[in-house]
């Protein structure tokens, strides 16, 4: 580190991504400037406060009162920072394209602040440049092409040899309490192999476990893979289930029963469809990129095929319920639980059950939510007809209950007494606890 630097790294894009992050290094003991450009969640790190669920405010607090961990709206504080993280979303446009404009306004706005000064300057060896960290998924190609350029039009500056550039994926597990960021390996992967070194240097001191990779290309791709694997592997799964569903086969018995094998083999489960924001968003990162090399995503393509036809599968089964009790979806009302996209998070972007409200109501069922974490709908671009609508009592009387989050409340909830169909798209209602008409989607 040297000497007259204020912090250690800055990072920038607070969200499920970098607060996390963002805290673990301040709980590792470095000086970290969180910038954002909303004034809400820099007003909420002021005061000490958490605006995720799964992210105790206390941990904001004691990193904030240490010193060790501040925030800002101010991007001309890079300059006092010895390295930038990135973590800003990265969503697909209204043509399911890679929009990587928050990347892009990111490169511009920290270029100007690049330069080392002063007694900075004047330190030998690469541990004297600044380093730029992506972290935001993304195609192979976007910190070498895209970032780079922008980053060395605003700064003059060139990337490798007057500052370090690097990518490094995130591989944050929402709502998972084992998930501890430190204890993540952590792939990394520099523009040159100086860059590569400053950014396991950086990580080092908040992570235990570091993968270097040859490339930021590599890195970029590692992710994408990942994620890639778990899109396919759950429309996989989702093929299976209703396959074995017309057959009378539960494929959830199936699943367990397939998982005691020890090797060879890793469970996936069904679900109402994708959501969150990765899952349903990065293999088309992939699929954009792959085009310019002439190649067909044709997995990807695939499953995303399969994983977007779930919801139809889930409205066809509750058209069933209700007919087996003599009444149409259209006047029907239904309760439906879980906003969120996974269980005990609050997180509901790109969640199924939107599009679950939005199918029912179109065939003229009236649909009421609730869901613990998310008391109102918050405006988005996808669904903003919804925006404002509020999370109901759980008890509120419907012609059909639906499950479309694995919320722990609703898993403990006894439905026993409950008069009307319950359909369960996650099969997490315990045996004891069903109802006489109860139905798997
Ligand atoms: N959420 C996850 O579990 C997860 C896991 C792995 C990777 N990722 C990837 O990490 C990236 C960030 O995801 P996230 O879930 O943290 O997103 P998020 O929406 O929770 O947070 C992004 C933050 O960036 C801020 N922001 C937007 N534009 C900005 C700008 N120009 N300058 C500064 N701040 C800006 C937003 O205000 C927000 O606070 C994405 O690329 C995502 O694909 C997310």
């Amino acid at each position: 580190m040297t000497q007259d630097s204020k912090f250690d790294l800055a990072i920038i894009g607070l969200g499920y991504v970098g607060l996390p992050l963002g805290l673990q290094f301040a709980k590792s003991g470095c000086r970290v400037l969180g910038l954002d450009i909303d004034p809400a969640k820099i007003k909420e790190i002021e005061a000490g406060r958490s605006y995720i669920r799964h992210i105790p405010a206390e941990d904001v607090a004691a990193q904030v009162k240490a010193g060790r961990f501040s925030a800002s709206s101010d991007f001309s504080l890079v300059h006092e920072s010895e390295a930038v993280v990135i973590c800003v979303p990265t969503p697909l446009n209204k043509n399911r394209e890679p929009d990587i404009s928050y990347i892009l306004k990111t490169g511009e706005a920290i270029a100007p602040y690049l330069k080392l000064q002063g007694e900075r300057r004047e330190v030998e060896g690469s541990m004297g440049k600044k380093l730029v960290v992506l972290e935001s998924t993304t195609y192979p190609g976007t910190t070498d092409e895209d970032l780079k350029k922008v980053l060395e039009k605003g700064s003059g500056l060139k990337a490798g040899v007057d500052f370090h550039l690097a990518f490094s994926p995130e591989r944050e597990d929402p709502g998972n309490p084992q998930s501890k960021v430190a204890e993540i390996p952590k792939v990394v992967g520099g523009l040159t192999p100086a860059c590569l070194e400053r950014a396991k240097e950086l990580y080092g001191k908040a992570i235990k476990k570091l993968v270097p990779v040859s490339s930021t290309r590599a890195a970029e791709a590692t992710k994408l893979m990942e994620n890639i694997f778990r899109s396919v592997n759950i429309a996989l799964v989702n093929e299976l289930k209703i396959i074995y569903g017309s057959m009378g086969i539960d494929i959830w018995e199936v699943i367990e029963a397939a998982k005691t094998k020890p090797f060879g083999f890793m469970p996936f489960y069904p679900g109402p469809g994708l959501g969150g924001h990765c899952i349903p968003i990065d293999p088309f990162y992939l699929t954009w990129k792959a085009r310019e090399y002439g190649h067909p995503t044709r997995f990807i393509e695939l499953a995303g095929e399969i994983n977007t036809a779930m919801p139809d599968h889930v409205v066809a089964r509750v058209g069933e319920a209700l007919n087996s009790v003599g009444k149409p979806i259209k006047g029907s009302k239904i309760l439906l639980l879980g906003l969120a996209y996974k269980a005990d998070i609050d997180d509901d972007r790109e969640s199924p059950s939107y599009i679950l409200i939005e199918k029912l109501e179109s065939k003229g069922a009236q649909v009421d939510y609730h869901d613990p974490y998310v008391p109102v709908i918050r405006k988005t671009r996808e669904h903003s007809p919804l925006a404002g609508r509020k999370s109901v009592s759980m008890d509120t009387p419907s012609d059909l209950v639906l499950i479309s989050t694995a919320h722990e409340q609703f898993k403990s909830h006894n439905y026993a007494d409950l008069r009307t169909p319950l359909v369960d798209t996650r099969n997490c209602v315990l045996p004891q606890y069903r109802p006489k008409s109860y139905w798997q989607a």
